[in-house]
């Protein structure tokens, strides 16, 4: 299929906390296209790997294995898009903080990322996908016709954290969040693969002083700019 053929792809990219799902799902919905989370992707290799009691440090290779054939499914649910990982549903385990701490070491392996290629380039379907992620504007799809960077403070992004996590019941305290997502943000930023950049390309988007819908008609004017919309 000639590129001109292909879906187009909107990417957005940033650290995490940076309301990058909300503003995927809403494009999304807005737009009519797919979307793709890697984030949850990594997640569900990461939850797949504990369930297993794969070790990473001496497993690679069965981790590999893991994610080259993922028993992954995205399906849009009631509250939105639902992952079903080993054909159950993993709701709120995904975002667990023993999950995020796994799907960060998981996702600095290079041979880990390259299983996971195909089923990422696997979500461009018509009419056109939004991919969200941290990679997906600079390896992934990096012929993507609009790339955003979508970035907030990391104080900000602590706190949004905090009051998602209160709100499901887990026992969090605020600072050691955000000491966690000042060293997460440095491991994702300095790492020798895919790290958290803006593409070349990119158009970076401050959300921390804008509110989810000024960061949604922002990226819209933008992509009417780009795209048949
Ligand atoms: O965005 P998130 O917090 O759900 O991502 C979970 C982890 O996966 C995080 O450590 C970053 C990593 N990740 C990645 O390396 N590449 C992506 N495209 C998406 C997420």
């Amino acid at each position: 299929m000639a590129v001109s053929d292909r879906a187009p792809v909107l990417t957005i990219d940033g650290p995490s906390g940076a309301g990058k799902g909300a503003v995927s799902a809403r494009l999304a919905q807005r737009l009519g296209w797919n979307v793709l989370d890697s984030g949850a992707v990594y997640r569900a290799v990461a939850l797949a790997a504990l369930d297993r009691g794969i070790d990473v440090d001496v497993d690679r290779e069965a981790l590999v294995e893991l994610a080259r054939g993922l028993p992954l499914a995205f399906r849009a649910g009631s509250d939105g898009i639902e992952v079903e990982l080993d054909g159950c549903l993993a709701g709120d385990r995904l975002r667990s903080e023993a999950v995020s701490v796994m799907a960060s070491r998981v996702a600095v392996l290079p041979e880990v990322r390259a299983a996971l290629l195909d089923l990422q380039r696997g979500c461009r379907k018509p009419p056109g996908l939004i991919a969200d992620g941290r990679d997906m504007g600079t390896i992934v799809f990096p012929d993507a016709e609009l790339k955003v960077f979508l970035q907030a403070s990391v104080e900000e992004r602590a706190k949004r954290r905090y009051k998602q996590l209160k709100s499901k019941g887990e026992n969090v305290i605020l600072s050691r969040l955000f000491q966690d997502m000042q060293a997460r943000d440095r491991r994702d930023r300095e790492r020798a693969v895919a790290p958290t950049v803006p593409a070349f390309d990119a158009v970076v988007v401050d959300s921390t002083r804008l509110p989810l819908d000024g960061v949604v008609q922002r990226i819209i004017d933008l992509a009417s700019c780009r795209f048949d919309i």
